[in-house]
């Protein structure tokens, strides 16, 4: 399915746009996918981690402090299923490599 919109930018431009929705929709579907997030429970990563998953993404949430991600996984209800926490130190190979086998 194709879409044209076009934008006014208050100028005398007008640009016009096409997409394909179906295509766009599946750019954002992520099922089936496992998707680390480092510092996931941090501002940027646990906004990114909620969006991911509601793009149907299974997350891994690696951080030091997996605390607050613990809020999180309240919030999105029974999404909060399709996310994982890993407390580790993503600088070590050791603790990423421990937090890839749990
Ligand atoms: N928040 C913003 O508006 C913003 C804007 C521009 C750039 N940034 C940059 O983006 C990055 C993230 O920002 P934020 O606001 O989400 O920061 P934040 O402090 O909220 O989150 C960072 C997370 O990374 C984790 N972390 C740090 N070192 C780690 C390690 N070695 N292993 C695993 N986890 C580790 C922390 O525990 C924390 O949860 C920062 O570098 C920040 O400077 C943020």
């Amino acid at each position: 399915m194709a879409a044209t919109f076009a934008v006014d930018h208050a100028s005398e431009t007008t640009h016009h746009v096409s997409f394909d929705l179906a295509e766009l929709t599946k750019m954002y579907d992520f099922t089936g996918l496992v998707v680390a997030v480092t510092g996931g429970a941090g501002i940027l990563g646990s906004e990114m981690a909620r969006a991911l998953a509601g793009c149907g993404a299974q997350v891994a949430i690696l951080d030091l402090n997996i605390e607050p991600a613990k809020a999180l996984i309240h919030s999105l209800g029974p999404h909060g299923k399709q996310i994982a926490l890993h407390q580790c130190d993503v600088l070590n190979r050791d603790s990423v490599a421990k937090a890839a086998r749990t």
